[in-house]
């Protein structure tokens, strides 16, 4: 056990658990899913999945790994047996394939840092035609999101300690700052009140079972949960940490940026008269325009940094994610790391192909016969969407019935001496026995219905 290495600090493993789950799913994918599913009335609803039925989650996932000390499949196979380590498994493999498409989007925005710093990307009128054109271009596509996989082999190879959390050590405050810095140029904006009141006031007759199941997914996905990516950093943090306490901070860490990410973009698409519903594109589209208009340097700079501080949110979740399948084969293959790592790598690069032609470029791959789910990317972001949900709720089934709950307990008061008796031990208590594997298994069942077959004739 003792060279798998660990987190050399508290504030190391908040970091680089914080630097996971802050990525292209706060800035991206938060924005665009809430713009196409009613505003408010989806940020209210994902607030309310994240306390209810993520926070427990993350926290019974990191108390797992730290009990464990292994990867997501020893860690089952441990305190479980029999076939639970296929739990683990489930989340290795969902973890490979949200890495696919992820490296796919990471590439745009990758290729939107370049062509906004060094290139002229500013000078184009149409920024919607732009996008639709830019994925298609074989050409840097395959180069920048390779460029992207190598980066993140890179650091990877590198171990726990070294790689990881220096990265996030540079990352997370310079998010922050330009996030507020773009807020406030929105705020001033004409018409910008518009879309502070889309994202802020719901309406509460506008939220659908569509809201509900995209809310939930996307919390799952914001905060890595349900796919052994947390077992897996748990495995790493040393019996001093007050696992409860991580889990709120990184909790909070995540959403705020998301709540940002939102409240930048929203008065922006008002403002500038646009649609917010137009999907995968829109930061791509409503940014650039926004930058646009700040002045050819001006929007340069701020435009270079603010997709270069994106690829950095982003490197710090594919690490995340490459780390799942590279610790496993580590941990039970004896496999040396790097190779693994550079292996993984081409591997999950080339399973990513599909994702990234599937914007146009192989007609076939945008067509797909499935209810909802037109291109390959969205369908295989729909399926690991799925696979969260359901090892979520596998995991809270593993606990109440397998691992036991006094053993959670008794994990998580270890660091944390006043926990026994807390308010939280309760709210954990239940979430994790009742709320969570009875509204988890249900809301999986539902989720794949709607996602395949369409459920707008239940509710909305
Ligand atoms: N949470 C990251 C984001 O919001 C993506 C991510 C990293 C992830 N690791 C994960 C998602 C594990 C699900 C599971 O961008």
């Amino acid at each position: 056990m003792s060279n798998r290495g660990n987190f050399s600090s508290r504030i190391g493993f908040i970091l680089a658990a914080a630097g996971s789950a802050v990525g292209l799913g706060n800035i991206w994918r938060f924005p665009f899913l809430a713009g196409t599913n009613g505003g408010a009335g989806f940020l209210f609803i994902y607030l309310i999945c994240i306390a209810t039925l993520c926070v427990p989650v993350m926290i019974g996932e990191i108390a797992i790994g730290r009990r464990a000390l292994s990867d997501a499949y020893g860690s089952y196979n441990k305190l479980g047996g029999g076939k639970w380590g296929y739990l683990g498994l489930y989340g290795i493999l969902a973890g490979v394939f949200i890495l696919s498409y992820y490296n796919v989007v990471a590439g745009w925005a990758f290729g939107y840092f370049i062509e906004i710093s060094f290139g002229n990307l500013l000078n184009h009128q149409d920024f919607g035609s732009f996008f639709g054109e830019y994925v298609n271009q074989i050409g840097p596509l395959f180069l920048f999101s390779l460029g992207f996989m190598v980066m993140t082999a890179v650091i990877v190879s590198q171990g726990i300690a070294k790689g990881i959390e220096a990265a996030n050590k540079i990352m997370m405050p310079g998010l922050y700052l330009i996030l507020i810095g773009i807020i406030i140029y929105s705020l001033t904006l004409p018409n910008a009140g518009a879309g502070v009141n889309f994202y802020l006031v719901p309406q509460l007759n506008e939220i659908t079972s569509k809201t509900i199941f995209y809310a939930l997914c996307q919390a799952f996905f914001s905060l890595s949960l349900g796919m052994g990516c947390l077992i897996t950093y748990g495995s790493y943090v040393t019996k001093d940490q007050n696992i409860v306490k991580s889990a709120a901070i990184i909790s909070i860490a995540d959403t705020s940026v998301a709540f940002l990410a939102g409240l930048m973009v929203f008065p922006l698409v008002f403002s500038l008269g646009a649609e917010p519903g137009q999907g995968p594109k829109l930061i791509f589209v409503i940014l650039t325009q926004a930058f646009q208009q700040m002045g050819p340097l001006t929007g340069r700079i701020v435009g270079g940094a603010f997709f270069l501080l994106i690829c950095f949110a982003a490197l710090t979740s594919t690490i995340s994610l490459l780390e799942v399948p590279v610790a496993f084969l580590v941990d039970q293959k004896k496999l040396p790391r790097k190779v693994v790592v550079w292996s993984m790598s081409g591997i999950i690069f080339l399973l990513g192909l599909p994702s990234m032609f599937s914007q146009g470029i192989v007609p076939f791959l945008n067509k797909l016969p499935i209810h909802n789910t037109p291109d390959m990317l969205s369908l295989i972001s729909d399926l690991c969407d799925i696979a969260l949900v359901s090892g979520g709720c596998l995991m809270t089934i593993f606990i109440r019935n397998r691992w036991k709950i006094e053993n959670l307990h008794e994990e998580l008061s270890i660091g944390n001496p006043g926990y026994m008796g807390s308010w939280l031990k309760s709210y954990i208590h239940y979430t994790i026995m009742y709320i969570c594997p009875v509204l988890l298994g249900i809301m999986s069942v539902l989720v794949i219905t709607d996602k395949f077959f369409g459920l707008e004739w239940l509710w909305g």
